[in-house]
């Protein structure tokens, strides 16, 4: 193993993306000694990493701060990936792992293109041994198709994969780095392994107490990451079930919610109702945990584990139905304000919000739609849109506006919808918001974030 001392370390990190921009920078910090350069094959987002602090391609509270602190020092930013593979003895592989598009597993499994692609130019450019880093979400097994590549490609040299899921949220990326619950590192029972286990060990324990970094191997760590994001959304799609049956009878979500997480042994985290979870993560990592499950003929297993996705989506659509109820099943000529875009407050991410479906459906219902959103932008609103929806990009601007203002935003409305949870929604002026609509006066609280104390009608899920 070519590694040897701490102060020696270099580490590269390929993807410079939600994850890969926040971990590095966070390490960088806390272990001035190691040198980390994150590259991308992204021009424009590694320019922006190297740009304008309030322009950097990922949005997360304390962010900005850490890139201030340590950028061109021991955290650079660059194009240059076979310069930074050869020049670094960590190479961290953080690029994205979508769910497959055609082929075998498609709608279900995980793309691994990407990783494949970093493996084989880890292998092409390497000129010595290398601890490689699954930092990216892979189904279990990754690490044989890596080591496969580096066996091929280039035989001469030890490529050690270890796998070190990330658990970080967005929105709250960088107190989860700093602060985590837990660090996993899965490596092999060999030598060679337990040492490449030891090196990242001794890196993340500068500021993680030991008791915290949990080290197993290859495979278990790589299954704990899909089952810990399939636990998570399990609880949301119960308690978004639930609200479908409290419309119903008359409980109040809310107050099932504060009840049922009262229960120590259930806890009150990740049990808060909503139009449905989204981000780039739950969802393809749970339909990557059932195609793993059908592959190995567990089928009642996988059906088990899609039926949290499938909850999912009846929740989006329960919403649409409810203001079809209450606006009558014609949009058109109607408009509707959407009161947030990302899939959660505190980040700039939209990547499977459920703000897109919906807006998808208002509009082949024939609403026009208002947006305001915080952090989002026309350009990446449309740009969901297009990748969704039949409408042309001319169609797109001619019905969807953008309002940096939200107050101009519900003028001329004939309802709110809110869609993220932004704490800032808690503070506007809802009754005079509710002047300013048309006529219904309906707000729609997709994020149970109002009461109706606010409003004469505030209709939840
Ligand atoms: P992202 O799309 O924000 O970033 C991935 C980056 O990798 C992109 O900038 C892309 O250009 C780059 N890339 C892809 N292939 C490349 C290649 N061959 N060479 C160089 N660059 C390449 O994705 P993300 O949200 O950071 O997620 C990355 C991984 O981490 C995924 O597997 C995801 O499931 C996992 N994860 C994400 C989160 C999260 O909150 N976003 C949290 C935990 C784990
Ligand atoms: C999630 C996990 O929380 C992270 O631990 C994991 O590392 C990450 O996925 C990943 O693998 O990508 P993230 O998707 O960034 O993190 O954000 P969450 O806070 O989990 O929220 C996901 C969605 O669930 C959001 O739309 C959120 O609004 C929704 N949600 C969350 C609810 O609807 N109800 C809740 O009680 C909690």
């Amino acid at each position: 193993m070519a590694i040897k001392k701490m102060k020696n370390i270099k580490i590269c990190c390929i993807g410079a993306g939600y994850v890969g921009g926040p971990t590095m920078a966070v390490i960088a910090n806390k272990c001035a000694n190691v040198k980390i350069t994150v590259v991308d094959s992204d021009k424009d987002k590694i320019n922006r990493w190297n740009g304008d602090l309030d322009n950097l391609p990922v949005f997360e509270p304390g962010l900005k701060e850490l890139i201030e602190l340590n950028r061109n020092k021991n955290l650079f930013f660059s194009n240059e990936i076979n310069d930074a593979i050869r020049d670094s003895s960590i190479i961290f592989i953080a690029v994205n792992t979508p769910t497959l598009e055609s082929g075998p597993g498609a709608g279900f499994g995980a793309d691994l293109k990407y990783i494949r692609l970093c493996a084989e130019q880890i292998a092409r450019v390497a000129n010595e041994d290398k601890i490689i880093v699954e930092k990216s979400t892979v189904p279990i097994k990754t690490a044989e198709m890596l080591n496969e590549v580096f066996r091929e490609i280039n035989p001469k040299y030890n490529f050690e994969v270890l796998s070190n899921p990330e658990f970080l949220a967005e929105g709250t990326a960088i107190e989860d780095l700093l602060n985590p619950d837990r660090v996993l590192i899965g490596g092999d029972n060999t030598i060679s392994g337990k040492k490449s286990v030891k090196i990242l060990f001794d890196i993340y324990s500068k500021w993680i107490p030991k008791e915290k970094i949990l080290t197993t191997n290859v495979w278990s760590s790589e299954l704990s990451k899909l089952a810990s994001n399939a636990m998570l959304a399990q609880r949301i799609s119960s308690i978004n079930s639930l609200s479908a049956l409290c419309d119903k009878t008359g409980a109040d979500i809310l107050e099932v919610s504060n009840a049922i997480g009262h229960d120590h042994r259930i806890g009150k985290y990740f049990l808060s109702p909503s139009v449905g979870f989204g981000g780039s993560c739950f969802q393809k990592d749970i339909l990557n945990l059932v195609y793993l499950c059908r592959n190995f003929g567990l089928n009642e297993v996988a059906e088990y584990w899609h039926q949290v996705v499938k909850i999912n989506d009846y929740q989006k659509k329960r919403l649409t139905n409810k203001i079809l109820d209450n606006l009558g099943k014609d949009l058109s000529n109607k408009n509707i304000t959407l009161f947030g875009w990302s899939f959660k407050k505190d980040t700039n991410d939209s990547r499977e919000s459920a703000s897109i479906y919906i807006t998808k459906d208002l509009l082949e219902l024939g609403a026009n739609i208002k947006i305001y959103d915080p952090k989002s932008s026309i350009d990446i609103i449309i740009n969901d849109l297009l990748n969704i929806s039949n409408l042309s990009i001319n169609e797109l601007n001619q019905r969807v506006t953008f309002y940096d203002d939200h107050v101009k935003s519900v003028v001329d409305s004939n309802c709110i919808v809110i869609l993220t949870e932004w704490d800032e929604f808690k503070q506007f002026k809802w009754d005079e918001l509710q002047n300013k609509l048309s006529y219904e006066k309906i707000i729609f609280d997709g994020r149970f974030i109002l009461n109706s104390i606010y409003t004469n009608k505030v209709i939840t899920l």
